[in-house]
């Protein structure tokens, strides 16, 4: 790893803050901004004009690409809270869409993160039935439902119309929430998909329902529209959890995504940098899902944080820390964007100060700051 610039003046790197673009998706540099939840929408999952001024500031701040807050889909199991806005009827499209003008008139591009939370509902269901899952408060959410056919159609169903919304709102993207724990992760996770009809039992048959909706997403908004999807190993309960034990198990999936019409893929990791699978090297889950697939694959995880995500919401000391590591994956081709969550919750122009060398200057996230859209 190169070090990088401390002194005042233009950064040295020479990738992260050109322009990129892919299948039509024009950026004008490879930062990302990583989806966040946060639960200020109206009771009818409106965004506000207070959500539009939040993104808004982030594109001023030359943001490449936003991701939005999940954005839940047409399913009553599809949101854990009324406040997450949802992308489930024409007037929740118009709202959106004043997000994606705001950020268009500011030079950015924005992609809607399409969200089913499944089996960490209000009302959960999933791949298999269970006791519910406790919330961080250590109160225990209601018990699983496990998925019947009606479910399967009815999800399928939602995914198309949040399609059409997506098409409707002019977004330049759309993103998959495949990741962390939710519906289509926790079909992939063995631990919590024991079903044992097409759905469950081999990787091959874990991953199927999770093609199906980027197959059907596929068939709304045609070959040229830019599809990012966002899988992880580890979910909100279990930070440990491994769902791919080694490469060929990662291979298998990203090939599939792939296959299925996936353009760009999104590894969530704690820790960009963090070496994805004992024992097979320093390749990190981003570098290892690029180089399987050969499709562009966005890393995330501690860009210039201190705090890990399981410490996200607890009272550790956050400190700001030289991004110039994580900066070096996209400089040395280990993965092609690079997605920076919390920084950017505390720092609408990190963009710009990191870009000038002046990350020093950049504010130290605190849990404190969710409270408010700012
Ligand atoms: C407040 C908060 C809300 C989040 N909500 C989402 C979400 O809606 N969808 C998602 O895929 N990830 C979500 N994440 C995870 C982030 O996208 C990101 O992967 C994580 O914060 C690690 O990046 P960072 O270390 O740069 O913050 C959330 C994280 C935080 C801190």
């Amino acid at each position: 790893m190169t070090s990088s610039t401390h002194e005042d003046g233009p950064s040295n790197r020479s990738k992260v803050f050109q322009p990129w673009s892919h299948k039509g998706l024009a950026l004008r540099n490879r930062i990302v901004m990583a989806p966040m939840t946060r639960r200020m929408a109206l009771a009818d999952g409106l965004v506000t004009k207070e959500s539009v001024a939040y993104y808004a500031r982030r594109a001023k701040g030359e943001v490449g690409l936003i991701v939005s807050e999940g954005t839940a889909i047409d399913d009553l199991h599809a949101y854990d809270t009324i406040t997450v806005p949802r992308v489930q009827t024409p007037e929740q499209w118009d709202a959106w869409k004043r997000v994606v003008d705001a950020i268009h008139t500011e030079g950015g591009a924005f992609a809607p993160q399409l969200w089913h939370t499944g089996r960490l509902a209000a009302d959960p269901i999933g791949p298999s039935g269970g006791p519910g899952v406790p919330r961080a408060d250590g109160t225990r959410r209601p018990d699983i439902r496990e998925m019947g056919p009606d479910d399967f159609r009815q999800v399928l169903d939602a995914f198309r119309n949040a399609a059409r919304g997506t098409l409707q709102m002019g977004a330049d993207a759309l993103e998959i929430h495949g990741a962390h724990g939710y519906l289509l992760d926790s079909f992939l996770s063995p631990v919590n998909n024991q079903r044992n009809d097409e759905y469950g039992g081999s990787l091959e048959n874990r991953m199927r329902f999770p093609l199906e909706v980027v197959r059907e997403i596929r068939s709304v908004v045609g070959p040229d529209f830019p599809v990012l999807y966002r899988f992880s190993q580890w979910k909100m309960d279990d930070y440990r959890e491994q769902k791919f034990q080694n490469p060929n198990d990662l291979e298998q999936w990203v090939v599939a995504l792939a296959d299925a019409g996936v353009d760009i893929l999104h590894a969530s990791t704690r820790d960009a940098r963090e070496p994805a699978f004992e024992g097979h090297g320093p390749l990190t889950l981003a570098g290892w899902s690029e180089k399987l697939s050969g499709l562009p694959t966005v890393a995330v995880g501690k860009v210039s944080v201190t705090l890990g995500m399981d410490e996200s919401y607890g009272t550790s000391p956050s400190e700001v820390v030289d991004p110039g590591p994580w900066l070096d994956l996209v400089e040395r081709n280990e993965c092609s964007l690079l997605a920076v969550g919390r920084a950017l919750i505390a720092n609408p122009d990190w963009v710009a100060k990191v870009r000038s060398g002046k990350w020093e200057t950049l504010r130290p996230y605190e849990k404190e700051m969710l409270k408010t859209l700012e």
